[in-house]
């Protein structure tokens, strides 16, 4: 007879996600503030079928060979890149996302991030604070035109959609580079596909919603902000090593980019003496991005889900990878 499965959760996620798993395996969930340190984490995994992890944790080959009994790991993300998805498919390990339930959270964030740039809200309410608005002005605290302007959206997947959707709403031209073609978004808004030269040179607005692999690292970098539409306005809710950061902070600083509204850096939480920190012309966000009630309950139970499936030995709705070699029951 086989005992009950055993699960490590990684952070408290929502109630409705760990019932799921409680009905078929003991779930510990590491309940601190911060992620478990790595040798906490090693620890967990040693003895576990199961793992459910955060976009925080980093689940490389070390980790997953000091697991021997894991049968799969469910990210409580879509993105993956924490998570070395080939090691873990050579050890016969399933990888499960979220696809889906975040797409639209994550691009009503995405042009929150996009309208608080161009009218430079966050300065705005900041100066208000301050006792700055002396009166009503002609010229004071001037933003940028959205409707009718330019918006290049870097990946046309899910999120991109969405975005897109929200854009023709304000009648913008919409731009998208992917290396597939979304016939239903040129027909049904008149997005145009086009290469990633004609997207910096023609865009006003830039939104960034590729997945970070070894393509797309820094995508946007120093000779990318030279090919952009000077006054250009980038914003990234995707992963923060799309883009070169320092590359962004010069272009910040001499205006080749207006502003940026960044959701995600290259390190996180973002380092308090960072360059950007400092930058007038940028929204920084703490990567926020899926963060409603409603976004992060079904990734619960889409992530728990993911892991019961697996465990109870039947192919997870969310597999990112198909594992060589299954672990018998
Ligand atoms: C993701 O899902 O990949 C986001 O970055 C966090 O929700």
């Amino acid at each position: 007879m086989s005992s009950t499965p055993k699960v490590f959760v990684t952070r408290a996620i929502p109630e409705e996600g760990l019932r799921i798993l409680r009905e078929v395996a003991e779930v510990q969930v590491w309940t601190e503030r911060l992620p478990p340190p790595r040798e906490n984490l090693l620890d967990a995994v040693s003895d576990v079928d199961g793992l459910l992890s955060l976009l925080t944790d980093e689940i490389d080959a070390h980790l997953l060979d000091q697991a021997p009994r894991l049968k799969g790991v469910a990210n409580y993300a879509v993105g993956y890149d924490n998570i070395d998805v080939t090691a873990a498919t050579e050890r016969g390990i399933w990888v499960t996302n979220t696809p889906g339930v975040l797409t639209e959270a994550t691009a009503d964030f995405s042009f929150a991030l996009l309208l608080g740039a161009a009218r430079r809200l966050v300065e705005a309410d900041a100066a208000t604070r301050a006792g700055d608005w002396l009166t009503w002005e002609p010229t004071y605290m001037l933003g940028a035109d959205v409707h009718g302007k330019t918006l290049g959206i870097v990946g046309m997947g899910r999120i991109g959609r969405a975005v897109a959707r929200r854009a023709a709403g304000f009648a913008m031209r919409i731009l998208y580079a992917d290396p597939s073609q979304s016939e239903e978004m040129e027909q049904a808004l008149g997005a145009e596909r086009v290469d990633m030269e004609t997207l910096l040179a023609q865009s006003d607005f830039i939104s960034l919603h590729a997945p970070l692999t070894q393509s797309t690292r820094a995508l946007l970098d120093r000779d990318a902000f030279h090919r952009v539409k000077p006054g250009v306005i980038v914003i990234n809710t995707a992963r923060g090593e799309l883009i070169d950061e320092k590359a962004l902070v010069e272009a910040l600083d001499d205006d080749r980019v207006r502003y940026a509204g960044l959701d995600v850096y290259a390190e996180e939480p973002l380092p308090r003496d960072h360059p950007l920190v400092t930058r007038p012309n940028a929204i920084l966000a703490p990567h926020l991005g899926s963060a409603t009630v409603g976004a992060r309950r079904a990734m619960a139970e889409v992530a728990a889900t993911n892991l019961r499936e697996l465990l109870c030995n039947r192919v997870p709705p969310n597999a990112v990878n198909e594992p060589s070699r299954r672990h018998c029951p």
